[in-house]
């Protein structure tokens, strides 16, 4: 197939890598002109595992090609319509598959998406579209927005077809998840002879997926966009359910970690997403969760989500329990202390600091007056840019000396393996906070650490 993808950040890029190796020939387009230098070099803007093998070979090979102009995606050698105007689109022997993978951020101020991105990235395809495209949305969208869309692309491009083919990737794992995905969800147009011949461009993208067994489900547009955005308010809940029974499990002297895993042998309830610690972050769960209740408030359904409101709400709890901790550690007061942050980006295997409870964390310790200092194996450089005002370090030993309290926020390996006795020797005083219940608090407090997390007993 010839595909595009409209928007190379952590959904595009890994997207339009993984459809050029599966042979497709794939060109990826976004709007920043340096993202673009990087990716039609080879090399990834972003850390991502896996990611910087599949895009140098996809582009050496010469399947995967970039560009800051949406009307370059049918042909490289299409000139600016500024000099030359742009002749009406022709039916095209080889037909194309556009995926829209732009970001859908939380609107400032507000609870609901920001789909800007998605109309402007839609807006500036229209006019290159050929009879017979097909557009696929993969971007995280309000319910709705799908209807909207395949009205304009009715009116502007008849003869294009628009399909919604929601993507549930993990940073850390994208491209296993790309290549390997658990499910598919094909969103399809009503017509029956539009969603039929969108079917079959869509299996032919996913070929090898669906030869290898993955589970597909068709539905409509509005049931797509719905898969998303209930399952990550799903997952959210979970991890936001452990977590208060972390504060009644702190309340009662019981140990959260214990409960958990317990409870996770029951296979109805399954110990995935059952990890207690600092809760959720990142670009999407947070904002998810939001975007959701404000869609469901404009459809007057915003009853059946109230619980979300309790969801966020235990969620940021954890950050500022973690701060009362960290204090309650050092005596009653940050004034003067050295606190050190193992972690800077939302979850391990990523750069993403997005919403990242860690930094979160280290911010609020900062302004109570600490002097902190984070490190991180992949994260400083977005975490420096956001946050300027925190001192950083390249590694554990310089980020930890002399250090009153040692915070680990992201449960990257090498923090996991840590040596506590070596480590010992750095610090100022032998306090370790494990805000991800990745550590074993007997190995750290054998080696003379006081070792404390959230919703597990003292001692
Ligand atoms: C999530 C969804 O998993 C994915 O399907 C969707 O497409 C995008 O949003 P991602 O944001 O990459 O993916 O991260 P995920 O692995 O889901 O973790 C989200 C956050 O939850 C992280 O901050 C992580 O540390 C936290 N988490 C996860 C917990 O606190 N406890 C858990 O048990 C699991």
């Amino acid at each position: 197939m010839r595909i595009s993808v409209l928007g190379c950040g952590y959904l595009g890029a890994v997207h339009a890598a993984c459809m050029a190796a599966l042979g497709h020939r794939v060109v990826g387009v976004d709007t920043d002109d340096v993202k673009v230098k990087e990716l039609a070099a080879g090399r990834a803007p972003f850390y991502e595992p896996g990611l910087p093998e599949l895009l140098r070979d996809s582009v050496a090979s010469g399947r995967l090609t970039f560009t800051t102009q949406v009307r370059q995606v049918h042909d490289p050698d299409t000139p600016d319509p500024a000099q030359h105007p742009t002749p009406t689109p022709t039916p095209d022997p080889d037909p194309m598959v556009h995926f829209i993978c732009v970001g859908t951020p939380q609107r400032q101020g507000e609870y609901a998406a920001d789909t800007s991105y998605v109309e402007a990235a839609l807006t500036s395809l229209l006019p290159h579209l050929h009879p017979g495209d097909l557009v696929v949305g993969k971007s995280t969208v309000p319910v709705g927005t799908a209807a909207r869309a395949a009205d304009r692309i009715h009116e502007a491009a008849p003869g294009a077809a628009l399909a919604w083919n929601p993507e549930f990737l993990r940073e850390g794992h994208a491209v296993h998840d790309t290549q390997s995905p658990d499910r598919l969800v094909y969103g399809l147009p009503a017509d029956p002879a539009a969603a039929d011949r969108a079917r079959a461009m869509l299996n032919e993208v996913y070929a090898s997926q669906l030869a290898a067994g993955t589970p597909l489900v068709t539905c409509d547009y509005a049931t797509s966009e719905l898969v998303k955005s209930a399952a990550n308010a799903f997952l959210s809940t979970k991890i936001s359910f452990i977590n208060a029974m972390a504060e009644v499990c702190e309340a009662a002297g019981a140990d959260v970690t214990l409960l958990a895993d317990a409870m996770g042998h029951d296979e109805r309830i399954g110990s995935k997403f059952l990890r207690p610690g600092l809760g959720f972050g990142g670009g999407c769960l947070p904002k998810d969760i939001r975007a959701f209740m404000a869609r469901a408030g404009e459809l007057g359904a915003d009853q059946a989500l109230t619980f979300l409101r309790e969801v966020d709400a235990i969620n940021m709890r954890r950050r500022s329990r973690m701060v009362d901790l960290a204090r309650e550690v050092l005596g009653g007061s940050f004034l003067g202390r050295r606190v050190a942050v193992l972690g800077a980006a939302f979850k391990p295997d990523s750069d993403d600091i997005r919403d990242s409870p860690a930094l979160n964390v280290a911010a609020q310790i900062r302004l109570q007056g600490a002097d902190v200092v984070v490190t991180d194996p992949a994260a400083l450089e977005n975490a420096r840019r956001a946050w300027p005002q925190l001192q950083y370090a390249e590694s554990v030993q310089e980020t930890c000396e002399s250090a009153d309290a040692v915070l680990l926020l992201t449960e990257w390996q090498q923090y996991r393996e840590l040596d506590p006795a070596l480590l010992g020797r750095t610090v100022r005083s032998r306090h370790i906070l494990d805000g991800r219940n990745a550590l074993d608090p007997r190995r750290w407090r054998e080696a003379g650490w006081t070792y404390r997390a959230l919703g597990r007993p003292r001692s």
